[in-house]
């Protein structure tokens, strides 16, 4: 027992930051403010930083500490990683069943565990005597690459098991101000020494919501958007850069130990996926155990139906044998195990007739080319239009007007074209040519060095500005009420409104002038701009939409910079100095409020009194509030508040927001349309408000 109090400080911050960082990235029950555990983290890197030899490979401070690597080391692996066979609907099952039957008698009166067949990327990890100190690619197999310093970025992926648990996750300081740490429950590892020497296989992935936020911020950026979650895994994994890992959304699951020396595991598929969770692990909570294969069966196949509702891109179910010693004696076919088969969903891919490459002008300018196609239904969906990334995308794959295309929809990630089948093409269809000319205003394009986009920079442009207002008034910026995109476009086509702050000047007599407006219209929509005049100061600099600068870098900056003259004051150095923004925002934010037109769109804002100056409690940052401590979801959509709207309510207020319902959530907010996670908080008994109750949290 070291006796060193710093030293024993260090211990106890590590254990309660491998803790905490268990419950938001594997469990998704959070029991502190992401300000509570950021003091943690720095606490950590302080002692760390004045005691480097104190410096471990399981400190947290190590998830992204390490350099660029020139290429990765092969590593072997201690047994084969294995393939799975498929089975292509519930016959193929049912003859798999037969098949091995056949073999062994005692398949008769098995058990089996069905999981999901994640689309990601087989990982191995290998633990020694509880830290984690390596893991690969599957590579052939046999062979992988060492991508140990990629995989520690992955928050999911314990650093060291089992983890040792904080009583109710709340640190406890005694009068001394010693940080009091409980051993919560023990694994039920009683029974299974912790092998010395562990390697566990999981597939790392990128949950289907994530892969879309990052190609929209991409896309805003200019920036090469991504094809499918599984290629952007494989990418950001195989990266010589660790600290670009840590920037991608990767996730893992777990499902299987390839090799345990020095120690025991549970020989059963169902008791091993409990035991893995039990030592800190990340594993599907969709599995489930049946004494048939029918039953196996029906439950894989209710998932195909019911694949949408998944959080990542699953491209079957794995039906597996639960005892592992008759799947071992079993042995394998080739580099398929006979003690498993994967049931396979249909592909979503089919083929249709391209019609035309439509072109879509962003709010920043961008444009962006989407397929037009002949309509077609993919998986119960009728499909009409798909993504086409960028022009040079179509460049690569040579897509053309006309031709026939291969589309794939998966999960709930848009469409998008694979490319075409150029076997049956006609002859008439020609290669396809970028417009030169912006599709909206027929003005000139242009392209900036090291971006993929091509821009139309006419800032007076009709299809950005009714992107721009449009993003002005959506409910994570100014939120106003009563006004769509129908009436944003009304506006405009009529002169009324040339830029964003034009909405503060409109009268009543020019609205009545409008078709469909009669007085009680008319004035709701003037109540609704006039309130928003008064949103925090972090909510217009959002509504602006500057480059790169969403909800969260405008709450960081408002923090620093309270006022608005005071940020368009700011150098790129002073900007830089914001958390989160990096050199490229600083000089979009500069470069916006250079320009003589954002100028003067600010000027009439001040003059129609739409100026907030952030209040001292929001300068300070929100780390206590009335909600401090609780976790919620929230599922359906709510009276006034976008799910942008509700997330920054509840973490203003010191609250947390979670995706999925667990026991540890606190409540569930319910709004029209719910989800799954209404069923799921009612069987767990989690307490179930509404958008007005929420509020009333929070007013004291
Ligand atoms: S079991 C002996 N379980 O699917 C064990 N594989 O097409 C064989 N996969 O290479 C694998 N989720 O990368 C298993 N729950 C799961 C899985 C899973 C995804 C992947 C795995 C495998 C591929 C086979």
């Amino acid at each position: 027992m070291d006796t060193d109090p710093l030293r024993q400080r260090l211990e106890d911050l590590r254990r309660e930051i491998h803790y905490h960082n268990h419950r938001y990235h594997v469990l998704d029950a959070p029991v502190i403010s992401d300000a509570e555990f950021d003091r943690l983290v720095v606490e950590l890197g302080q002692i760390e930083s004045t005691h480097p030899d104190w410096v471990t490979p399981d400190s947290p401070s190590q998830r992204a500490g390490a350099q660029p690597s020139e290429k990765f080391e092969k590593v072997r692996h201690p047994r084969p990683i294995l393939s799975l066979a498929n089975a292509f609907g519930a016959d193929d099952a049912r003859a798999w069943f037969e098949r091995i039957r056949k073999l062994d008698d005692r398949v008769e009166r098995a058990q089996f565990v069905v999981e999901p067949k994640i689309d990601g990327l087989s990982v191995l990890l290998h633990y020694r005597d509880g830290v984690f100190v390596q893991g690969a690619t599957r590579g052939d197999g046999e062979v992988g690459e060492d991508i140990t310093a990629n995989l520690r970025t992955i928050k999911a992926i314990p650093l060291r098991i089992p983890l040792l648990a904080v009583d109710d996750g709340r640190s406890t300081m005694d009068h001394a101000g010693q940080l009091a740490l409980f051993r919560g429950p023990q694994p039920p590892s009683a029974s299974h020494r912790l092998p010395s020497h562990l390697a566990v296989r999981g597939e790392v992935y990128i949950p289907i919501r994530d892969f879309e936020q990052l190609n929209r911020r991409l896309e805003e950026n200019g920036e090469k958007t991504y094809l499918n979650p599984r290629n952007t895994a494989a990418g950001s994994l195989r990266q010589l850069d660790p600290a670009i890992t840590a920037t991608r959304p990767l996730t893992l699951l777990v499902y299987q130990v390839v090799h345990a020396e020095g120690g025991e595991v549970p020989s059963s598929q169902w008791e091993l996926l409990e035991w893995l969770k039990a030592l800190g692990f990340p594993v599907t909570d969709i599995a489930r155990r049946f004494d048939s294969l029918e039953e196996a069966i029906a439950y894989s196949a209710t998932w195909d139906e019911g694949r949408d509702r998944l959080p990542y891109e699953a491209d079957g179910m794995v039906i597996k044998l639960d005892d592992l010693r008759l799947a071992a004696d079993l042995g394998f076919v080739g580099k398929d195990p006979r003690g498993a088969t994967a049931f396979k969903f249909p592909a979503r891919e089919v083929t249709t007739r391209l019609n035309a490459i439509g072109v879509a002008v962003g709010r920043t300018g961008v444009l962006t080319p989407y397929a037009v196609l002949q309509p077609v239904e993919i998986g119960g969906v009728v499909v009409e239009r798909a993504t086409l990334h960028n022009f040079d995308y179509i460049a690569e794959k040579d897509i053309r007007e006309g031709d026939r295309v291969l589309v794939k929809r998966a999960g709930e990630v848009i469409p998008y074209v694979i490319g075409p089948v150029t076997e049956v093409r006609s002859g008439a269809e020609l290669p396809y040519q970028p417009p030169q000319t912006c599709p909206a205003c027929g003005q000139g394009v242009e392209h900036f060095e090291g971006e993929v986009a091509w821009y139309c920079v006419n800032a007076a442009c009709p299809a950005q500005l009714v992107r721009n207002v449009e993003h002005f008034v959506s409910k994570g910026a100014m939120d106003i009420n009563g006004l769509g995109i129908r009436i944003v476009e009304q506006l405009i086509t009529a002169g009324l409104v040339r830029d964003v702050a034009d909405l503060y000047t409109l009268t009543r007599d020019q609205l009545l002038g409008l078709e469909g407006f009669a007085d009680r219209k008319a004035d709701n929509l003037l109540g609704g701009i006039s309130e928003s005049a008064n949103q925090p100061l972090q909510r217009l600099i959002a509504a602006l939409g500057i480059h790169g600068v969403g909800e969260v870098s405008a709450a960081d900056l408002s923090r620093q910079f309270p006022s608005l003259d005071l940020l368009a004051a700011a150098s790129e150095e002073q900007l830089q100095m914001v958390e989160g923004i990096g050199p490229n925002i600083a000089a979009a934010i500069v470069d916006w409020f250079g320009r003589e037109r954002n100028r003067k769109v600010l000027e009439k804002l001040k003059t129609a009194g739409v100026w907030p100056i952030a209040s001292p409690s929001t300068v300070s940052g929100p780390s206590s509030g009335s909600l401090s401590g609780l976790t919620f979801v929230v599922t359906g959509a709510l009276p006034t508040l976008s799910r942008e709207g509700v997330k920054e309510f509840i973490e203003s207020h010191g609250g947390k927001v979670t995706d999925s319902v667990s026991k540890k959530t606190s409540y569930l907010v319910l709004g029209e349309a719910p989800g799954s996670k209404y069923d799921k908080a009612q069987a767990l008994g989690v307490k179930v408000i509404g958008e007005e109750e929420l509020r009333k949290m929070c007013r004291s």
